[in-house]
């Protein structure tokens, strides 16, 4: 790909869809408006904190990401999106319990103007879920015009000059891709004729990417994870990004499994066990949900520890991975992880992390910094698959004929040193052997 000889500056206001308003989604909007009031710190957000070092470490050039590369400001961004429910951003943050009254009551007027509209919502892609908030029309293909009016009307009412959509909705069944995934003529088709493989997030991504809106799948569902939408991104010019936010348990085994690696340790078992008990664990009870979150759970180990290249370290590794919903716990969930290690002449060694999270708290961060990306990305003229966003998800999607990189390090490098060349700055390599010429 070729360096883009210019970014389009940031101007006027960007809108930030979500299809899917529950607690993530809330959680974000929340954060951003209390943020941008002063009265809460966006914690987690590498856009908003972290800072890029450029050149020599002599040279102590170290300014803000957000400074380095022209990003929206939080001030600029306007929220919307969808729901299967009408309850406003107050209300569901309210539902979600994730954050508190001290923080939501500050800015419940600005929450409750949030109003979701109408999802398009054909039941079985989730389970237990039962939408009344939802659209009606004969086709799929209809279905999608309606979404792009949304957009279109949305962008009209708001005043923004260009939008962005993260997928926050419900983890859908498991389905694997399927002959009306091939093309932009056979997914047009299908829509046209109601093709069951054809599920909700897929005519939201459609109907974003028809309308230049970049796009990020933020659960593990093939919503944009098929040939045909490779296609239609390329020939419209469109920005993606995917899948499955990284957070909780599977960032704790991106952190950890690279260290082990790092140091040739083997590992012959890792069990891995979640409680949580918000509407997505809910909708995880779901074995067609679950099947969805296991593929992109399980997939982090082998391609972080390549048990192909080093069979006597990790090539009879067990890996098991289990959620169940406990509803006591609301959001705060609980993940355990047994890791049995070996060093030395294959002597045995046990880890334990017991890590008490809150997902949405570990979700709002990357939310906001896909959103900010992606239209970097997209005024950029960089379309189709954001491989340097990899960093933010579980299992990054990316060409065809590659396998994904896990490693949180790796990805950071590789997002770090992507807006490096954006602006034209040379590449880190750490090789730093300059210093000692
Ligand atoms: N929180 C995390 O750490 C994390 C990590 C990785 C992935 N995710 C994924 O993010 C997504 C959101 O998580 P959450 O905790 O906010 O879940 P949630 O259940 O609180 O919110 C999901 C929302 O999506 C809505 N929805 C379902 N189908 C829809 C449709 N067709 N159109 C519009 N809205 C629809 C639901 O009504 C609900 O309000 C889930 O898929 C989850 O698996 C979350």
């Amino acid at each position: 790909m070729k360096r883009p000889s210019e970014i389009a500056s940031p101007e006027g206001k960007l809108g930030v869809l979500l299809p899917g308003m529950g607690a993530v989604a809330t959680t974000t909007i929340a954060g951003v408006m209390l943020a941008r009031r002063g009265l809460g710190e966006p914690v987690g957000s590498l856009t908003q904190n972290a800072t890029i070092r450029l050149g020599k470490r002599t040279e102590n050039r170290t300014p803000l990401v957000r400074d380095f590369v022209p990003l929206a400001g939080l001030d600029q961004l306007v929220f919307g999106g969808w729901d299967i429910f009408p309850d406003s951003a107050y209300e569901a943050a309210k539902h979600a319990k994730v954050l508190e009254d001290r923080h939501l009551e500050p800015i419940r007027e600005e929450l409750d103007a949030v109003r979701p509209m109408p999802g398009v919502f054909y039941p079985e892609y989730v389970k237990r879920l039962n939408g009344t908030h939802v659209k009606t029309g004969a086709t799929k293909a209809d279905m999608v015009e309606q979404l792009r009016e949304d957009i279109r009307r949305f962008k009209r009412d708001n005043g923004c000059s260009r939008c962005v959509a993260v997928w926050c909705g419900s983890t859908e069944t498991y389905f694997p891709p399927s002959a009306v995934h091939d093309s932009v003529e056979s997914f047009e088709k299908g829509l046209a004729s109601n093709d069951p493989g054809i599920s909700n997030s897929q005519m939201y991504a459609w109907a974003c990417i028809k309308e230049k809106v970049p796009f990020a799948n933020g659960a593990p569902n093939l919503t944009v994870d098929f040939p045909a939408a490779f296609d239609l991104a390329r020939d419209e010019g469109v920005a993606f990004a995917g899948k499955d936010f990284k957070t909780g348990q599977t960032l704790m085994k991106t952190i950890l499994a690279p260290g082990f690696k790092a140091r040739m340790l083997g590992i012959a078992g890792w069990f891995s066990t979640n409680i949580l008990g918000n509407r997505d664990g809910e909708v995880l009870e779901d074995p067609g949900s679950f099947k969805s979150k296991e593929v992109t759970k399980l997939g982090v180990l082998d391609y972080v520890l390549q048990p192909k290249m080093y069979p006597k370290l990790y090539g009879e590794l067990f890996h098991v991975v289990r959620i169940n919903y406990y509803p006591p716990r609301g959001d705060a969930k609980e993940g355990w992880d047994n890791i049995d290690i070996f060093g030395w002449l294959g002597y045995p060694m046990q880890i334990k992390v017991d890590f008490l999270c809150r997902d949405s708290i570990l979700a709002a961060p990357i939310v906001l910094d896909l959103a900010l990306f992606l239209d970097l990305a997209q005024r950029s003229s960089m379309s189709g698959i954001q491989e340097w966003l990899s960093f933010y998800f579980k299992s990054p999607t990316v060409a065809p004929n590659l396998y994904p990189e896990h490693d949180l390090f790796i990805q950071l490098m590789k997002l770090k040193n992507t807006l490096r060349w954006l602006k034209g700055e040379e590449p880190i390599t750490h090789i730093g052997h300059e210093y000692y010429d």
